[in-house]
């Protein structure tokens, strides 16, 4: 088993971040968490990192409101590196990532999604499920690659749809399944369980 050198990306509340923190402490996960980056300089991850006494960065990403790119790419990467991170774990954060930092981190770079991929990728995606009329919703960690929510998937957990939700309330219980899901992932990744194959992500026996 090894310990994941984990860096966590994130926009904004960093329920996720804390799931996977928790999930440590509790010994569900064995992970470091080496430093934490947002790109939104007032976003509560960053609190809830340094909390932990955990390095926290805002990088400036620029004019661009969705894409990681150009400088503040490359100072990711370097961040990454000087912390010396061998797995990102994208929670909550709002800007595509480009190639550079994924050849950086092959098949190293992980994301959670609040929909059952390949359903209802991009922006709120959990308000995209309800106006559709799915009757089941949840959440996807998966591989990123250089599409939008589209690289291999590794596990998904399903919420029901109930007539009465509103975007919120349908968003908060994918939530509760994305703090399952994201540590659950991450210990498959730790004890060498997942194998990427085409599109599929195979899970191997201890
Ligand atoms: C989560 O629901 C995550 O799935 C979603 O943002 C929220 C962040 O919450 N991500 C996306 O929509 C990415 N396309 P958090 O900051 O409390 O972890």
């Amino acid at each position: 088993m090894e310990t994941l050198q984990l860096a966590v990306l994130g926009s904004g509340n960093g329920s996720n971040l804390q799931a996977i923190l928790d999930g440590i402490a509790a010994r569900a996960l064995s992970a470091k968490v080496v430093c934490v980056i947002s790109d939104v300089a007032n976003a509560y991850i960053l609190d809830r990192a340094r909390k932990a006494e955990v390095p926290a960065f805002h990088v400036d990403c620029g004019p661009s409101k969705s894409k990681l790119e150009g400088e503040a790419e490359q100072r990711v990467i370097s961040i990454l590196r000087e912390h010396g991170a061998d797995t990102v774990a994208l929670a909550g954060f709002m800007r595509i990532v480009k190639q550079d930092l994924l050849r950086a981190y092959p098949e190293r770079v992980l994301n959670i999604h609040p929909s059952l991929l390949p359903s209802f990728p991009g922006l709120r995606a959990w308000e995209q499920a309800l106006n559709y009329g799915v009757r089941h919703s949840g959440c996807t960690v998966h591989f990123v690659d250089e599409g939008t929510d589209t690289g291999p998937i590794i596990l998904q957990r399903t919420v029901l749809v109930h007539d009465r939700d509103t975007p919120e309330s349908l968003h908060k219980r994918i939530q509760s399944q994305e703090r399952i899901a994201y540590v659950e992932a991450l210990r498959l990744l730790a004890n060498g369980r997942l194998r990427i194959e085409g599109r599929r992500v195979l899970r191997l026996n201890d």
